[in-house]
């Protein structure tokens, strides 16, 4: 069985950052931010909180599937790395905001910014042992403003608000192709409980472009597909410059590489969730691509999805009817 996309939503920060905000008070530049990350704005909360944020684009994401029955969703999970509280879970409380069953299964997952693709993966897995025509909601959902270091002008600037979530189905055909690397580290990355983001900049950069190079690669493998068989690689928002990197490492175009890091900024596990909402939403994904999700973040973790030509349009008619 493989994973099938049925809807897909977002919501961003209410507040409207451009880097002229960190000019303003730091020893920085509109010129070096953009050059070094490709970062242009970013959306950070007023009052909303990450709740709020993951259920807007739950609400978004469901709000586009007309008749659809949410009694159908048995799995919710919501990646994150800055919830509002240890309990509940914020996809407890979608429970109650989405109106959805009881009898259902939800859970909050960290894996930072791998999180939405581990969301995908333990989905897939959850969904096989659940009757035909169960669904899945995944979101990731975060709220860094909150757990930067406003005076670290070396990492202060990357992060967003916001939250992306996304509804699946299994549907008949080829299993997809998951691979993960995790190597247990705090000096690269790390968020205390009441600690701000610390990160060595240029070392988690190398991390990324190898290590998400290397998934990649192995869900190729496992495909038996080529890089170019694949028709978009949805990544990580992270910086730009990892995006090109990884792209040079494929020898693909700009084209297979969507982004909206330059108005979005780094929002951690909902990136990849909010990135492919913006596809789905603008009709790019036509029911028939080659999808490859892939994430890298604190821990250090890394995972990469590989999702061979999924469907939309039929499995919606069957779900809606
Ligand atoms: O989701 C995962 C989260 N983390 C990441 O993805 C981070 C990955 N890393 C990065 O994105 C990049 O390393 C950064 C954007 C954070 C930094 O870019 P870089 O090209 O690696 O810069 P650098 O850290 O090597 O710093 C270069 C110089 C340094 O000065 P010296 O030592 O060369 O004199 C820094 O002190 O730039 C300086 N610098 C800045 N200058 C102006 C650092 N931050 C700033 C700043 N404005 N905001």
């Amino acid at each position: 069985m493989k994973l099938s996309l049925l809807s897909c939503g977002q919501a961003l920060g209410k507040r409207v950052l451009d880097n002229n905000y960190f000019a303003s008070y730091l020893d920085t530049t509109d010129q070096w931010i953009r050059e070094r990350s490709g970062i242009v704005t970013r959306y950070w909360v007023e009052d909303e909180s990450t709740l709020d944020l993951a259920a807007a684009a739950a609400a978004d994401c469901l709000g586009k599937l007309q008749g659809f029955d949410r009694s159908r969703i048995s799995v919710v999970i919501c990646a994150s790395i800055s919830t509002d509280e240890a309990v509940p879970a914020v996809s407890a409380m979608l429970q109650k905001e989405l109106d959805l069953d009881t009898d259902i299964m939800t859970f909050d997952l960290n894996a930072a910014c791998s999180g939405f693709v581990y969301g995908l993966e333990v989905a897939r897995n959850l969904l096989c042992t659940r009757p035909p025509g169960s669904c899945a909601l995944v979101v990731g959902a975060e709220r860094l403003s909150r757990t930067i270091d406003p005076n670290d002008r070396s990492s202060c600037f990357l992060f967003g608000d916001g939250a992306g979530a996304s509804l699946w189905t299994l549907s008949a055909g080829k299993e997809d192709y998951f691979a993960a690397k995790t190597i247990g580290q705090r000096d690269m990355l790390s968020v205390g409980h009441s600690e701000p983001i610390s990160m060595d900049g240029r070392a988690v950069f190398r991390f990324a472009v190898t290590e998400m190079s290397e998934v990649i690669r192995k869900v190729l493998a496992q495909a038996s597909l080529p890089a170019n068989a694949v028709d978009l690689y949805i990544l990580h928002q992270a910086n730009q410059r990892i995006i090109d990197a990884i792209m040079r490492e494929l020898q693909l175009p700009a084209e297979r590489f969507p982004t909206n890091i330059e108005r979005c900024g780094n929002t951690s596990s909902a990136s990849i969730g909010i990135l492919l909402d913006e596809l789905f939403s603008s009709g790019q994904l036509d029911g028939q691509k080659t999808l490859c999700l892939a994430g890298f973040g604190g821990g250090m973790s890394c995972g990469a999805i590989l999702l061979k030509g999924h469907e939309i349009a039929e499995r919606i008619l069957d779900l809606c009817g």
